[in-house]
Formats: C-alpha cells, structure tokens, sequence
C-alpha cells in the first residue's frame, strides 16, 4: 500500500459528496474562536480550544461550524482587519492545526465553513504597506481607493460618506518628506482600507483564496459585507433616497458577476461549496438577486433578527421571506443572532425587543426572565422554519448580552467610533463557561496563566456547559433536543410551510404531514390544536394550554 497517497488524502480531505443538498437544510454553528475554548492557556481562545470540544459540537447535533476570521490579524476590528489570509492568527494555532481541524470536525460529520473579508484588508496587510510606501500615483495605490483631498490645500475628505462604524470613511495619509498626502477609503474603522474591486489583482487574489481553503476541504465560506465591494468609481455623494443599485457603495449591480465568477468556482468542487453572503440590504428583492441559481447559495436574513417579539411583525417577516426566495430558489435562514448583535435573552427582555445599531444604549431596562422565555421560544420557532438555520456559540447556553464591562477591557471600534454612545459589540463576546463556578469558568485550562480576554460575568456559574448538561430545564438541554428532532422530522429543514388557523397572536404552521409548530406570541395562554403527541416545549404545558411566549412541537397524526 503506498503510504504517502493515503497521508496525502488525510492531509487534504474533501467534505463527502453523498449529500450535494446538505446546505438547504443545516444547522450552523457560529464559532467566534477568540471566546470559545482556549486550549493553550493565554486567555484567548484558539483551535486547539475547539479541536477539545468538537464532541460538544456532535452531540449538539450541529451539521456545520462557520468561524469568524482565524487569520493572521491585528485585531482591530476583532480579526475582520485581515494581514494574511493564508496564515492563521499565531494566537489561535497555525495552518497545520487548521487542517487537522476541519478534518477532525469532518470525522464527527462536521462541515467547516470559514469567512471571507474581500471588502477590506488590515492596514497592515502587505498590499497597502507597499502602497503607502509607493507613493502617490503608484500602481500599488490602484488596488485600494487613494484620493486627492478636496478643497485648495486637499484638507476637505473626498466624499461626505459615513462609516458604518460611524464617523468619516476617509484617512489622510502623510508623505515620505512629511507632508500632508492623499486619503484612503475605509467604510469600517481606519486600520480596514476598502480593497478596489474593480482592480483585476485583487479580483484574482481572492480567487486564489477561495481555491487556497477549498482545497483543504471547506465546506463553504461566509461572505463578509458582501453588498459592498464595488464603489462608483466617480465617488458621488450618497442620494437622500437612492434607487435601486444607485447607492455609491451598497448593492451595486456590478457585484453579481463577480459572485457568478465565484460560484463557478465553487461548482468546479466536489462535495458542494457553499458562497454565503452577509447582506444587510432593506429591500428583499433585491437582496434575492445575489441568491439566483448561478450566484451565492444562502445569505442571512437580518430582516427576521431586526424584528421586534411580536406575531404580525414575526408573521410579516416570515411571509416576506419565504416570498422573495421562493422564486430564485433558494432555501431561507433563519438567525437569531450573531457577533455583531445583542443576545437574544436580552434584547427579547426589552420593551422594544426589534435590534438596529444605531439604536443600541447601555442601561436600556432589561427583564432577563422574559427574555430567556421568548428566546426559547424562539430557538424552537426558527428551528421549525424552512431553510438552514444559524446558532451563534453561547446562545444555546442561554447567555445574555455582558452589559457591564469595564471600559478599560472593551475593544470594540464600534464603540470608541461613537465616541461612546454605542456599547460595542463585546457584550456578545465575552469567553464561553465552560464547567466550575468560578472565571474562567474551563474556558481555560486550570492552571492558565493569563486571564479571559475579556472578564466573565460571576453569574455564570448557573450557565455553564456543565450545569446545564444535567438540567432538563436548561436552554441546552432545549437546543439539543430540538436539533435531534430537526434532524429525525421528515418535514422540518427546507421544504415547504403552511400556516395553520391560530388565534390572534399565535402562530402556528405545519411542516410536512404531521408536524405543526405552535408559537403563542400573545398575552394569555392558549388551548393546542388537536394532536396525537406533544413532541417537545419550550415552557411546561398549563393545564394542557401553552402559555404566553412559548413554542410547542405537535406531532399531528398517529
Ligand atoms: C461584518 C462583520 C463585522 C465586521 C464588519 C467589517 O459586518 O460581521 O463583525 O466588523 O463586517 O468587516
């Protein structure tokens, strides 16, 4: 037998091929590496953390894990300023780890699925270092967006655009005799230059990165800011109410052909390679576009997170969806949170449960009880819906938003960007608990010698993996129960959905022949339909009646 064939087929696995569909119907896990289980001891999580916990991951039924940026990075936008994307951040392992993982993970019927950041790269990546070395006019300065000021001494910003971190999305750079230079384009935090799409380098030197992972047998990739790579060329000032594809930086139609580009790619593996998109983009329809056949696979739908705990806007949102995706296509999901939001156990505690960043205030009050309850609920209303679904790590502990970190512990641009006003994002990132009663809580091993990176609340002595491995009642012990039943039920993942008649506040559907979900969304408890067994609940029964925000699984015929 030759020996090197077979090391050669381990070092590089493909994910199995026997499922071409997989991705219309899987539940995905959102690892955040940074806080998820920290193998070495210096605090910050890393792959060895993961590679310990994959049997966790198994056993919670999930079919892909999807991190967030693992690549050599400053960190200045948590790993999304990316210097190298073809070496793993040195604080969370290196490339030989990487694979050792993706294919351990594959052992246990894991995919991995990792992100792409085309917009930007770290101000310290190669590319933009040669090109503040080269100097205005460089051929190096092309692949990014350098300008000339405005106004006489070119001391006014190119364009009045606001970044989505709020704030100017223009830096001045300084020449090499001292003097005042051009700006760069940066629509996140400075140390992210807008990468120019329009440059055939950087179109190829992402194709080449696809290529670089795909051969080591990912799954799939999630697209970072996918609707805003391409820029008018002629930098105009954003409209106050532009049309379709008339925005200067947001959903140009020029994005399409390189997402077809990509997805013939993509086509060109075995095992099917998903194309992700994370698209914010109000309109549905045309946020459907980059889901046509030849374009990416799935992209997260944000309209459902941004919605308040409230049946007509659930029920609108769900309809809205399933409407504009049905003719491209392509299955929906369903998200009930991520790195960049707040918790669900605390935003559904909230008089105004819907999310938007602009809106997000430290001190808003909070019913912690009634926010576990709904996102209960919610976890089963999401699990039943068609389409794949995402669980951020930590929310199937039923963790809440961290809203007292001490300043000097936060790390979050989207907080110093706003001069405050925004709590950042670390809230939803804080190192998960593992086991112990006490920080870290084995998110790090015992004998670590450095601190989480950011502090654990003392609180979570209650919700760590450990408790809730043995509680029936735990929010864990809800999710794995769900996703065992996802998996086993005929009708649930994608296929189709139809409404059932329900009371005002209730929404309730069937999947295939005799499932129904069942989701009171109103004040008083409700009687259930007819059924033949009651296949789980996110609150216990009362009386026979299921009570206010709760979600009961019917299994509806013998
Ligand atoms: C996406 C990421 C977010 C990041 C931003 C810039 O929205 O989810 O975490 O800060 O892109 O890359």
């Amino acid at each position: 037998m030759d020996l090197s064939v077979l090391a050669e087929t381990a070092a590089h696995p493909s994910p199995p091929a026997d499922d071409p569909e997989w991705w219309r119907s899987a539940v995905i896990y959102q690892i955040y590496p940074r806080s998820f289980a920290d193998g070495n001891g210096d605090g910050v999580g890393d792959l060895a953390g993961v590679r310990q916990h994959l049997g966790y991951l198994r056993d919670l039924g999930v079919d892909a894990i999807w991190f967030t940026p693992w690549y050599d990075s400053p960190l200045a936008d948590g790993g999304y300023d990316v210097a190298d994307y073809r070496r793993i951040n040195p604080a969370f392992g290196d490339l030989a780890e990487a694979e050792a993982l993706i294919r351990e993970a594959l052992e246990l019927g894991i995919r991995t699925i990792i992100d792409i950041v085309p917009n930007h790269v770290s101000d310290r990546h190669p590319w933009f270092q040669a090109a503040l070395a080269a100097g205005p006019g460089s051929p190096e300065r092309e692949r990014f967006w350098f300008r000339p000021g405005r106004g006489e001494r070119g001391d006014e910003l190119p364009t009045g655009w606001v970044s989505n971190f709020s704030g100017d999305t223009w830096t001045r750079t300084v020449n090499a005799d001292g003097t005042p230079g051009e700006w760069y384009l940066h629509l996140f935090s400075q140390q992210q230059p807008d990468l120019n799409w329009n440059h055939p380098d950087v179109r190829r030197e992402h194709e080449d990165i696809l290529r670089f992972w795909f051969d080591r047998g990912v799954a799939g990739v999630r697209i970072d800011s996918a609707a805003l790579l391409i820029k008018d060329p002629a930098l105009p000032e954003v409209p106050a109410a532009p049309g379709p594809g008339e925005h200067p930086n947001q959903d140009r139609d020029e994005l399409h052909e390189i997402y077809r580009n990509w997805r013939e790619l993509a086509d060109s593996y075995d095992g099917t390679r998903v194309l992700v998109g994370e698209i914010w983009l109000p309109d549905i329809d045309r946020f459907a576009k980059y889901l046509r056949p030849d374009e990416l696979h799935t992209a997260f739908n944000f309209d459902f997170l941004a919605r308040a705990w409230d049946a007509g806007e659930l029920r609108a949102s769900i309809d809205q969806t399933l409407a504009a995706h049905a003719p491209v296509g392509a299955p929906s999901t369903w998200v009930l949170s991520n790195h960049d939001v707040t918790r669900p156990v605390t935003r559904y505690g909230r008089a105004d449960s819907s999310f938007a960043f602009a809106a997000k205030r430290s001190g808003t009050p909070t019913d912690l009880d009634l926010g576990r309850r709904r996102s209960r609920a919610a976890a089963l209303l999401t699990a039943a819906l068609p389409g794949s679904l995402y669980l951020y790590q930590g929310d199937e502990l039923g963790l809440p938003e961290v809203e007292d970190l001490p300043a000097d512990r936060i790390e979050d641009p989207m907080h110093f960007r706003s001069g405050g006003v925004d709590p950042g994002r670390d809230g939803c990132r804080v190192p998960l608990p593992w086991r112990g009663t006490a920080s870290p809580f084995g998110f790090s091993p015992d004998s670590a010698a450095g601190e989480p990176w950011l502090p654990q609340p003392a609180a979570w002595a209650a919700l760590t993996v450990q408790a809730q491995q043995s509680d029936p009642a735990s929010m864990l012990w809800l999710y794995t129960q769900a996703l065992r039943i996802r998996r086993a039920e005929p009708g649930l993942g994608d296929g189709p959905l139809s409404w059932a008649e329900a009371p005002e506040g209730v929404l309730a559907f069937a999947r295939g022949g005799a499932f129904l979900n069942v989701t009171n969304l109103s004040a008083e408890p409700v009687a259930l339909p007819a059924h033949a067994a009651i296949l789980l609940s996110s609150s216990p029964l009362d009386g026979g009646m299921l009570p206010p925000d709760s979600t009961a699984w019917l299994r509806t015929q013998h």
